[in-house]
């Protein structure tokens, strides 16, 4: 049965399943190595204080290691998050970004670190960024933790990345497949 059957037929993905059809490409130590190393970069590149604004729901394993990753350097960061219109079941952008859910709080001046878990085409960070900025932060950088260069619709460039990566479907450390996989602890690529 492939992935494609399993996700869609609703049954859950048994571990033999996952094995044969998720091949690994970053695992739990190299991923939490760049996880410090990105933390490190990131802290020495804010002036001030900033703010974490994950985009869920893909970002919500790697923003739970940065903060605790920040909060062992000496910062302990704010967090709050906006929600943006998934890929549903498909593994295509539909280039329609729509904001699903917004911030509570207002961040009027606020330097921020808008995080995500991949940027692709680029049109969901590209509006991410904009919707901060019309909220009135006074800075936006952005974080992803992978990011794949040759898929871009636009000339997006985020300002962290964890790995570049050439254009195949991941999954993984809070990446989905119509929901699925999330839970995996490594990140493994989907043909
Ligand atoms: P973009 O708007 O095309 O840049 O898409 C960004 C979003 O699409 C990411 O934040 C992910 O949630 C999702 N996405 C892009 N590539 C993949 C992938 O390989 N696996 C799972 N989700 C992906
Ligand atoms: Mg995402």
């Amino acid at each position: 049965m492939s992935i494609r059957e399993t996700v869609q037929g609703e049954t859950s993905v048994s571990e033999t399943e996952i094995k044969k059809q998720v091949r690994p490409l970053y695992d739990e130590t190299e991923i939490a190595s760049r996880v410090e190393e990105l933390a490190k970069e990131i802290g020495r590149t804010f002036e001030g204080d900033f703010m974490i604004v994950g985009v869920l729901k893909g970002c919500f394993v790697f923003v739970a290691d940065l903060i605790r990753q920040f909060n062992r350097n000496g910062m302990p960061l704010e967090v709050e998050f906006i929600r943006l219109s998934s890929y549903g079941r498909d593994k295509e952008s539909s280039g329609d970004v729509k904001l699903l859910s917004d911030l509570p709080e207002d961040i009027a001046g606020k330097q921020v670190l808008l995080v995500d878990d991949i940027v692709d085409t680029g049109l969901s960070l590209d509006y991410a960024v904009e919707h901060i900025l019309k909220k009135g932060a006074s800075q936006v950088k952005t974080c992803v933790l992978l990011d794949k260069p040759s898929r871009r619709a636009n000339d997006f460039k985020a300002d962290f990345i964890g790995f570049s990566i050439d254009d195949v479907f991941v999954v993984g450390y809070g990446i989905d497949y119509a929901g699925q996989y999330r839970s995996l602890p490594y990140i493994g690529i989907v043909d």
